[in-house]
């Protein structure tokens, strides 16, 4: 049974959640830098996390995941941190995918510099994690499940398009209503019916908007 916590960090915010992972899995971090975060021996988990510069991972990161072996990595659990979204979680679970390594579903994601109370949370996931899957290796049950970031935000797509053809079709029946209406009906009526089109109208540019940066966030991971 063997663990390894790696990690890459300009400015100190990762070293500090990957200290956090190293006290609960008893494990030293280790910088991507650091010769040692080499691997040569086969690890059944792996640590590994980052954070996003600019929209991208660190270049050194992915040219670490590009190198590992992947039959010497038995799966891999992330970490990052970024200003504002868990896309570095996401962006290196795909790298790690690109690679044909395992990754667990769950990551370990702050916002900026780690409270205080990542400490009180990070150390202990950390251990239930590296259990939880090695208790998965061990068994032989690895792979099984989809990753839940991946899943979340499909399942939010889905929903997403579901409403935009909702009110679509409320926008067809109300310009339906308009047309057969229009004549004989009163100005009132003709004004409240424009209006309730332009609502719709508005309402379904909003979809669209909050799909296409759906869409995006998947891209952005790709
Ligand atoms: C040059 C630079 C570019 C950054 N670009 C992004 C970005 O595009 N998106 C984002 O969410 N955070 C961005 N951040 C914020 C970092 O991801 C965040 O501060 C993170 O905690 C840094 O981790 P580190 O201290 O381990 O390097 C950027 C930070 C720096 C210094």
């Amino acid at each position: 049974m063997s663990v390894k916590v790696v990690y890459q960090s300009r400015g100190g915010h990762v070293r500090e959640i990957a200290e956090i992972i190293g006290e609960g899995v008893e494990a030293e971090p280790i910088s991507i830098d650091d010769p040692r975060a080499k691997i040569d021996e086969p690890v059944d988990v792996l640590f590994i996390g980052g954070a996003i510069y600019k929209f991208k991972l660190d270049p050194s990161l992915v040219d670490y995941i590009r190198n590992l072996d992947a039959d010497k990595v038995g799966m891999a659990i992330c970490f990052g941190s970024s200003a504002t979204t868990r896309r570095p979680i996401y962006m290196i679970q795909e790298q790690l995918k690109a690679k044909g390594i395992e990754v667990g579903p769950m990551g370990l994601y702050m916002r900026g510099k780690p409270k205080p109370y990542l400490r009180e949370i990070g150390a202990p996931w950390a251990k239930r994690e590296y259990d939880k899957y090695m208790k998965k290796i061990q068994e032989g049950t690895l792979g099984q499940e989809e990753a839940p970031i991946v899943t979340m935000i499909k399942a939010a797509e889905e929903k997403k398009k579901k409403k935009v053809a909702q009110v679509e079709s409320e926008v067809a029946a109300v310009t339906e209503e308009m047309a057969k209406k229009a004549q004989g009906a009163s100005e009132k009526r003709k004004a409240e019916l424009e209006k309730k089109r332009s609502e719709l109208m508005e309402k379904k540019a909003q979809l669209e908007r909050e799909l296409e940066s759906l869409e995006n966030e998947e891209k952005a991971g790709e």
